[in-house]
C-alpha cells in the first residue's frame, strides 16, 4: 500500500445559532455539527488539518460564537476558520485568540504550513454585506505569500465562491472582485486549489486555470433552483464534507478532492471475505 495523503479536510456553513434555537425555525445546526464532527473523529487516517471556511455563527452574536466553541470542543483535530457574512471578524477573532492572524485587527487572513503544502485562508468577508470582496491588502498579502514558497502546492480558502453557480439570488453574492484574484491566481503555478463556501451544496468549476470547488455544509442547502422558478429557498438534503487529499510528487504532486457523507453507514465490508460464496 502506498504511503498516506496528506488530508485537509473542509467544513463549511455551520451557522450556530444560540442553544435551542433553529435556523431558519426549522434547521437544527447544532445537531448537524455534532454529527459532522463525530464523522470527522471517526476517519481513519485522521485528517491532519481542518479548515471550516465561513459562517461558523448566524446572526452572529457572542452566545452563538460560545455556543460554537462548546460544539467544537470534541473535535479531535487542529483547525482553523475563516469569516462569511452571516460571521463577525471581531467576534471570531475573539472566540480564536491563538490563530496565526497575519493582520492584528481587521480581516481574519491566515497562512498555515501543513506537511509540505501551504493553506491560505483568505477572509472576503465585508462586514454587514452579504457578498464577498477581497480588500487590495489582501490581495498584496496573498500575492506575497505566494511569491515566498513557490515550490510549495499552495491550497487558497474563501468564503465567498469567485464564479456565478447559476442560482440566482447566491449569484450577485459571490466574489464580487473576482477579476483581481485570478491575475495573482495566475502569475502563481503553485496555485492547486480554491476551495469555497457560501452556497451549503457541492459544486466544482476551473477559476483562473485551477480547480475550484464549493463544500457541501453538515445541515441544509440553497435550493437548485437554476431557472428562477422559486424564492430564495433551502431545502435539507444528505449533508456532507470535503476532503482535499494531497498525494506529493513531481510538478506538486497530485490533489484529490473527496466528498464525505456525514453520518453512519453500513460497511466497510471485504469485496472478497469469507462470505464471497454467498454473492
Ligand atoms: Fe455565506
Amino acid at each position: 500500500m502506498s504511503s498516506k495523503p496528506v488530508c485537509i479536510a473542509q467544513i463549511s456553513d455551520l451557522h450556530i445559532k444560540r442553544p435551542g434555537a433553529l435556523a431558519y425555525g426549522r434547521v437544527d445546526t447544532a445537531t448537524a455539527l455534532e454529527r459532522c464532527i463525530a464523522t470527522l473523529n471517526e476517519l481513519a487516517p485522521a485528517p491532519d488539518f481542518v479548515v471550516i471556511s465561513g459562517d461558523l455563527a448566524d446572526t452572529p452574536t457572542a452566545q452563538e460564537y460560545e455556543h460554537l466553541k462548546r460544539l467544537l470542543a470534541p473535535l479531535r483535530l487542529p483547525f482553523a476558520s475563516i469569516p462569511g457574512n452571516h460571521d463577525s471578524r471581531e467576534m471570531l477573532r475573539a472566540a480564536f485568540p491563538e490563530s496565526n492572524y497575519a493582520q492584528s485587527s481587521g480581516p481574519l487572513n491566515q497562512r498555515i504550513e501543513v506537511s509540505g503544502l501551504t493553506l491560505l485562508l483568505l477572509d472576503s468577508s465585508v462586514p454587514g454585506k452579504p457578498h464577498g470582496q477581497l480588500e487590495p491588502p489582501a490581495l498584496e498579502w496573498l500575492d506575497a505569500a505566494l511569491a515566498s514558497a513557490p515550490e510549495k502546492p499552495a491550497l487558497l480558502f474563501l468564503h465567498h465562491p469567485p464564479f456565478k453557480a447559476g442560482i440566482w439570488h447566491m449569484d450577485r453574492q459571490n466574489l464580487l472582485n473576482a477579476d483581481e484574484l485570478a491575475p495573482i491566481i495566475r502569475r502563481h503555478s503553485c496555485v492547486q486549489l480554491v476551495a469555497t463556501g457560501h452556497i451549503h451544496r457541492a459544486a466544482l468549476t476551473m477559476f483562473a486555470g485551477v480547480p475550484t470547488t464549493i463544500c457541501p455544509a453538515p445541515n441544509h442547502v440553497v435550493d437548485l433552483d437554476l431557472a428562477q422558478l422559486r424564492e430564495p429557498s433551502f431545502k435539507v438534503e444528505p449533508p456532507a464534507f470535503h476532503l482535499h487529499t494531497w498525494f506529493p510528487g513531481e510538478s506538486f504532486g497530485s490533489l484529490v478532492t473527496h466528498q464525505v457523507p456525514i453520518g453512519q453507514f453500513d460497511g466497510p465490508h471485504p469485496f472478497f471475505g469469507p462470505d464471497r460464496k454467498l454473492l
